[in-house]
């Protein structure tokens, strides 16, 4: 770490123990902001040590729907997200009220919401699912007729996994992932025949289909520390390879796409942390009655998985 680094990150250390903080970041974040984090991990992880913490105070580095996640999970704590506009594309990519009028067309659907989406969405969702479990939770629905909003790639993964359902899927999209071609893969893969294939389940299907691996970013994580992987072409945000490098000493990981980077997931850094903690704000915080609507979708893939 870099000097002017080292003295931010000890200021971290010494406010988070000031104020009984902990700081949960996503997978994609810049590597500084991962290298002061408690914990690292994936949409499903963070929600899951954002459920469980005994800290006052969460820092969320990550995008808003995920500090949203951590209030719905754990009202009586102080959730943080130290830039304020750092939203997902993709879950802006649809409202409340446009799933009420859609859920009107297919009453009989049971309605499964990725994670990327906000409060007020999930609020109207039976089911929430991550990039980890969509396939297992959308195969043990009891129901033949399942919503799946918002990312319609993940919904066609989904569709492809899953037999016996009819799955109606949103026109989102994560405009990071959609972005990898398989252009890109074809090439990497004449450079690094010895290479595995690894990408996200946001990807075009035409991605999916000549990978070796479909996985969330944590099951990336996993993945590249097996034995038998040595090079890994990596298909999804580039931030992920800073925390792979760390792990696995000595094995190359190759970005798929260098343009592959999610601008509000870098909007978040060092000094913004510092500033949080010191002011305790930005605080995210989900208004009850809507709170109350969208912990069922949440705790009962919390459940499950
Ligand atoms: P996971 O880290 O849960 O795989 O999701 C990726 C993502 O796009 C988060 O915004
Ligand atoms: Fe949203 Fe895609 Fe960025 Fe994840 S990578 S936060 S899905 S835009």
């Amino acid at each position: 770490m870099e000097s002017s680094n080292a003295g931010l990150a000890d200021k971290i250390q010494s406010l988070k123990r000031e104020k009984n903080a902990i700081i949960l970041a996503h997978n994609y974040q810049l590597g500084e902001v991962q290298d002061v984090a408690d914990f690292v991990g994936d949409s499903l992880e963070l929600s899951q040590q954002a459920a469980r913490t005994q800290a006052e105070v969460i820092v969320f580095c990550g995008v808003h729907f995920m500090a949203e996640t951590a209030s719905i999970l754990s009202p009586d704590k102080i959730v943080l997200l130290p830039e304020v506009n750092a939203g997902c594309p993709m879950a802006n990519m649809i409202t409340a009220e446009k799933l009420r009028q859609k859920k009107k067309e297919l009453p009989q659907a049971t309605v499964v919401s990725y994670i990327n989406t906000t409060a007020a969405v999930k609020a109207e969702s039976d089911l929430c699912c991550t990039s980890t479990n969509a396939v297992d939770l959308v195969a043990g629905l009891e129901n033949e007729q399942i919503l799946f909003v918002p990312d319609k790639y993940l919904g066609l993964y989904v569709s492809s996994r899953v037999k016996g359902k009819k799955i109606t899927l949103w026109p989102g999209f994560c405009p990071v992932h959609a972005g990898i071609k398989p252009g890109h893969i074809l090439k990497l893969k004449k450079e690094y025949p010895l290479a595995k294939v690894v990408v996200h389940p946001e990807c075009r299907p035409e991605v999916i289909e000549i990978a070796d691996e479909v996985l969330s970013t944590g099951g990336m994580c996993r993945y590249a520390k097996l034995e038998g992987v040595t090079q890994m072409i990596v298909g999804t945000e580039i931030g992920i390879i800073h925390r792979m490098q760390k792990e696995n000493p000595g094995k190359l990981f190759i970005p798929v796409f260098k343009q592959a980077v999610c601008p509000t997931m870098k909007m978040i850094t060092l000094d913004k942390i510092i500033r949080s903690l010191e002011t305790l704000s930005p605080e995210v915080k989900v208004p009850e009655d809507i709170r109350v609507k969208a912990i069922g979708a949440v705790n009962r893939m919390l459940e499950i998985c």
